[in-house]
């Protein structure tokens, strides 16, 4: 296959669990699908991976298996019915010891000569496993809650991805539930040092899914899937998104952005 023109391979990362990266992850790919976009997910939370099950596929072909040599990383690619491409993870216990990390960056490299966008749901931390993924990405985003802790993480994994010099897109803001005392965007973004590409609101059918292991938060309520279609938006820039609306007028996605949310 031809290599698509500026394939971009995308990290999401967080040095604290449970922030909303995997979220992200999905409905971010999804938003980018709709606008257009050719968009390759992968699960590459090594050692605790759940995007099969949050999109209730059971695929006998994995990222694991792949890096541990087993096979070809194209033969794990599962059309979703959302429209996405996905290489799950295996959760099988063997893996953890045997997998050799440092097949992971040019493994994730591969995959620009199949998408267009490459997404990577990543574990949370700072160790040897996030480095390993690190370094197969080439632009980063950091998700972080709107509290004192999750903030601190955020200044915490920025710190690895500078030293692996890699191009931080911006942060995602996730209210993953009531903050009473939530600190506000501004603020979040002078601490850290990054813009903030989004900012998801509470939402608890989006905490419902993922407690029921629900095929993935099908039902996006608006204000949700409005926050992430901002974010793929600023992710594409408006030069792009201007392009794919010529070539592709009637996709009400890239309409809906132009005339509700604005290009910029
Ligand atoms: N906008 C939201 N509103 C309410 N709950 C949310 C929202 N976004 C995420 N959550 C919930 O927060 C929890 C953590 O989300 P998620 O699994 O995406 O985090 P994670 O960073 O991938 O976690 P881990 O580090 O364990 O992989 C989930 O229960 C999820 O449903
Ligand atoms: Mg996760």
């Amino acid at each position: 296959m031809a290599k698509p023109i500026d394939s971009r391979v995308i990290g999401i990362f967080s040095a604290k669990g449970g922030v909303g990266k995997t979220t992200s992850t999905l409905l971010l790919g999804m938003a980018l699908s709709k606008i257009g976009k050719d968009v390759l997910v992968v699960d590459g939370n090594i050692s605790s991976p759940n995007i099969a099950n949050w999109l209730g596929i059971s695929p006998d072909k994995h990222f694991h298996g792949a890096v541990n040599n087993e096979y070809p990383i194209l033969e794990a690619v599962f059309p979703h019915e959302t429209g996405l491409l996905v290489i799950p993870g295996s959760s099988g216990i063997n893996y953890l010891t045997t997998l050799d990390l440092f097949s992971i960056e040019p493994i994730i490299q591969r995959l620009k000569d199949y998408s267009e966008i490459i997404l990577i749901d990543t574990p949370p931390g700072r160790g040897e496993e996030v480095a390993a993924i690190a370094r197969g990405v080439d632009e980063a985003i950091i998700i972080v809650n709107p509290e004192e802790i999750s903030i601190d993480n955020g200044l915490m994994i920025k710190e690895l991805l500078k030293k692996l010099n890699r191009k931080i897109l911006g942060v995602i803001v996730v209210e993953n539930k009531k903050y009473p005392r939530k600190i506000d965007k501004k603020k979040i973004a002078e601490k850290i040092g990054e813009r903030i590409i989004g900012y998801i609101p509470f939402n608890k059918d989006i905490l419902k899914a993922a407690m029921n292991a629900n095929p993935v938060m099908l039902s996006k309520p608006k204000k949700i899937w409005n926050a992430y279609l901002e974010v793929a938006a600023r992710i594409l820039g408006p030069t792009e998104l201007e392009r794919m609306l010529r070539e592709d007028k009637k996709n009400p996605y890239l309409r809906y952005i132009k005339k509700n949310l604005g290009l910029k």
